[in-house]
């Protein structure tokens, strides 16, 4: 598949397969992520790739984490947000909503406790960068994470970004002996899709450009 076609297909999966992804297809899928550009080349990425039964015994630890402190997926505003934010988020839900019910279930059920089991996938990768970095280094790894999002279509493989577990930082270091000087940028599950799954059908829609860009 071509790049293009593998940017035009790219969807969050939420529901996934138990097959599990080769460790070398794992490997080649980061390192074609590691061709992203980064200021200076400085590659300030970090990432622990967890599988398998370690990763459903994370998913169980952060899922009694979900019940005492209920921090769940919502855009995290520092400042109430412009309208049209709130507009694209809930034309999302809105599409999300009828798929979910099909399955029996709800967008807060379903979403939050979903994504705290990285949504069934055999394999979750953890990005983070050295906290000695300024946050802009951020913007580093989420050049990565874009190619990588995009490298994973190509190889035929399902991906979902997972900005959830950054809430739960400190206990997901704490369980994979990252050292706690570390700054959480995303996680990712990956995985093959289940395609019967009716949330797997979920297409978001884009604005157009002339909403957002301005010619000076
Ligand atoms: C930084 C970031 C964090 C995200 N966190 C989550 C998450 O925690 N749970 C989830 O189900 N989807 C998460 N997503 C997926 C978005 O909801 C999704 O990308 C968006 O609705 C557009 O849909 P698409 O990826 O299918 O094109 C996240 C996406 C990004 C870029």
């Amino acid at each position: 598949m071509d790049v293009l076609d593998a940017m035009k297909d790219r969807h969050s999966c939420r529901a996934f397969t138990r097959r599990p992804v080769e460790r070398e297809i794992i490997e080649e899928l980061l390192r074609l992520s590691g061709l992203a550009p980064s200021a200076i080349n400085l590659q300030p990425w970090e990432c622990t790739v967890v599988l398998g039964e370690e990763l459903r015994r994370l998913g169980r630890s952060l899922q009694k984490t979900l019940k005492e402190r209920q921090a769940t997926c919502g855009p995290e505003e520092r400042k109430p947000l412009a309208e049209v934010f709130g507009r694209r988020m809930s034309e999302a839900g809105q599409r999300m909503a009828p798929l979910l019910a099909e399955m029996g279930t709800d967008i807060p059920t379903y979403v939050n406790q979903g994504t705290l089991d990285f949504y069934g996938a055999p394999a979750g990768l953890v990005f983070y960068i050295d906290a000695a970095h300024p946050e802009r280094r951020l913007v580093d790894a989420g050049i990565l994470l874009g190619y990588l999002f995009v490298a994973a279509r190509a190889l035929g493989l399902a991906t979902c970004p997972i900005g959830l577990i950054t809430q739960y930082a400190d206990q997901i270091f704490d369980f994979l002996n990252v050292p706690a000087d570390k700054v959480m940028a995303l996680g990712v599950a990956v995985g093959y899709p289940d395609e019967s799954a009716p949330i797997n059908r979920l297409v978001t829609p884009r604005a157009l450009i002339e909403e957002w860009v301005r010619w000076y």
